[in-house]
């Protein structure tokens, strides 16, 4: 037990026993997922700005995101992180080894970018490759990580997407924790995002997510996803297959990572944008946009902004959402549930994965995915926020689903008090009776 007293041991057994992980990377940050934009899926490596200038990656393009990331009302809703991706940096680091901006597309260098990204209210990301070069071809942290690290400090830098191209896989577990370590040496708190578990499983290797969880402030799990449902699709039942083996990790300051939202993009219908929303709600998955936050039709802006969905992610109790039923039977059904609060509510996602016809009629009780209260629970679809009616556990809810759609629910605890239905919390539910007496 070494220095550990046995009241020590037992306050943490008792703290662990409370909230379901105990450890995490210690910087503080995404007590909830974290919440953006990033350049990579809409804007990719595209350093064309003489052809190209509205698009190309450059100071340009990210402070023109910035602006309408306040603007157009994103920045208000939560989505706070500007994060460049691949394709920033000069082909070479300077004469000191420091790492340094393309210098014709970031003219005034990233310490002057980053302060106007925080002149907005909101906040700076950057990337880098613990491999010998990034993806596509820029200088990778391999040897450097330290420098690497105190560079982004002094550009004062909040994200790093850490990127695992060029490398040999089996330096992942000392790679991407090393940098963990030399961000923290630099006193300056950086939201962690790696792909340790995605490499692992390219390479077929089974990822240890107790060391992933206590490394990384968010982790891919799986390919970069695309402009395509196909991607979405395959990104969720990757997450169903696999999801013994990482569910249980997400919490506050760690969550598994199905990759950015293309919503607002060309490749989903409404919706299919509105699935994706709704299942990267259920997820507990960082909400990270990739998209001209200058451009967005007003559909896909609603979806992006809805603030029941948002709030959904966003639920302090850090829960992931899992697959609770199948009605393959009847068509690709799909119904995830994930506990919020307050205390003893769920979110339930109805996911219709039907590529053709009409809407799908689709009927279940609350006791079929494990929901149940005496009293029942008040529904209301989360979307819109309507009102849906108070369902017994045992009671028959109907609703229609469209293809490639999601129907969306929160379920709210209610008991009878004074013969009046009021929601109250589950751990604190008992019956009516007891509390008339308890009155008396
Ligand atoms: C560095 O790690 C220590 C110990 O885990 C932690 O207390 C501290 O807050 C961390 N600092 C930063 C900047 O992440
Ligand atoms: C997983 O990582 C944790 C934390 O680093 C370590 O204690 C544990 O031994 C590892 N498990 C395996 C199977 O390697
Ligand atoms: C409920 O759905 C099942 C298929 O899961 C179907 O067989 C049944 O007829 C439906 N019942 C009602 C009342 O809609
Ligand atoms: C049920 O939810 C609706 C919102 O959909 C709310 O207006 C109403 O007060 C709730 N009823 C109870 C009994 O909590
Ligand atoms: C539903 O539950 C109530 C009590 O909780 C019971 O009286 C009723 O018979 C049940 N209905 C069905 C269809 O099981």
């Amino acid at each position: 037990m070494g220095r550990h007293s046995y009241l020590e041991i037992t306050l943490l057994l008792l703290v662990c026993l409370s909230i379901p992980i105990c450890q995490s990377l210690n910087n503080g940050l995404a007590l909830t997922p974290p919440m953006g934009w990033l350049s990579w899926q809409r804007f990719r490596c595209n350093t064309d700005c003489v052809n190209d200038p509205e698009n190309c990656i450059s100071e340009q393009l990210i402070k023109r995101q910035s602006d309408c990331l306040v603007s157009e009302g994103y920045r208000d809703h939560g989505y706070e992180y500007v994060t460049i991706d691949d394709c920033w940096s000069a082909t070479e680091r300077d004469k000191d080894g420091k790492l340094q901006p393309d210098p014709d597309r970031f003219p005034n260098g990233i310490k002057k970018l980053s302060d106007y990204v925080h002149s907005k209210g909101l906040k700076f990301g950057i990337y880098g490759d613990f491999g010998s070069k990034t993806c596509a071809g820029y200088p990778g942290s391999e040897y450097h990580m330290k420098l690497d690290a105190q560079t982004f400090a002094d550009w004062e830098v909040d994200l790093l997407k850490f990127d695992g191209c060029n490398s040999d896989i089996k330096d992942a577990p000392k790679g991407y924790p090393a940098m963990t370590k030399y961000l923290n040496m630099t006193g300056r708190p950086i939201l962690y995002s790696c792909e340790w578990p995605f490499y692992n499983w390219q390479h077929g290797i089974k990822s240890n997510f107790t060391a992933i969880r206590n490394t990384c402030n968010m982790w891919r799990n799986h390919w970069d996803i695309q402009d395509s449902w196909q991607s979405v699709t395959g990104v969720i039942q990757y997450f169903v297959k696999n999801d013994k083996q990482f569910r249980s990790f997400a919490g506050p300051g760690g969550w598994n990572d199905p990759d950015m939202l293309v919503i607002g993009n060309y490749g989903l219908s409404y919706d299919e944008e509105r699935a994706q929303m709704a299942m990267w709600a259920i997820l507990a998955s960082p909400l990270i946009m990739s998209l001209d936050a200058c451009n967005v039709r007003p559909r896909s802006k609603s979806i992006l902004q809805n603030k029941n969905v948002i709030a959904v992610n966003q639920d302090k109790l850090g829960i992931q959402g899992s697959l609770k039923l199948v009605q393959e039977s009847v068509y690709k059904l799909q119904i995830w549930t994930r506990p919020i609060t307050p205390h003893g509510s769920y979110a339930i996602v109805i996911l219709n994965l039907r590529k053709g016809g009409g809407p799908s009629a689709v009927n279940f009780t609350l006791t079929d995915l494990d929901i149940y209260n005496s009293d029942g629970y008040n529904l209301t679809e989360t979307f819109d926020g309507k009102y849906l009616g108070i369902y017994k556990s045992n009671a028959t809810f109907k609703c229609k689903v469209n293809p490639s759609g999601v129907y969306m629910i929160t379920a709210v605890p209610v008991t009878y008090v004074d013969n009046k239905l009021r929601f109250v919390p589950r751990n604190e539910s008992i019956s009516s009776e007891k509390r008339q007496n308890d009155r008396i």
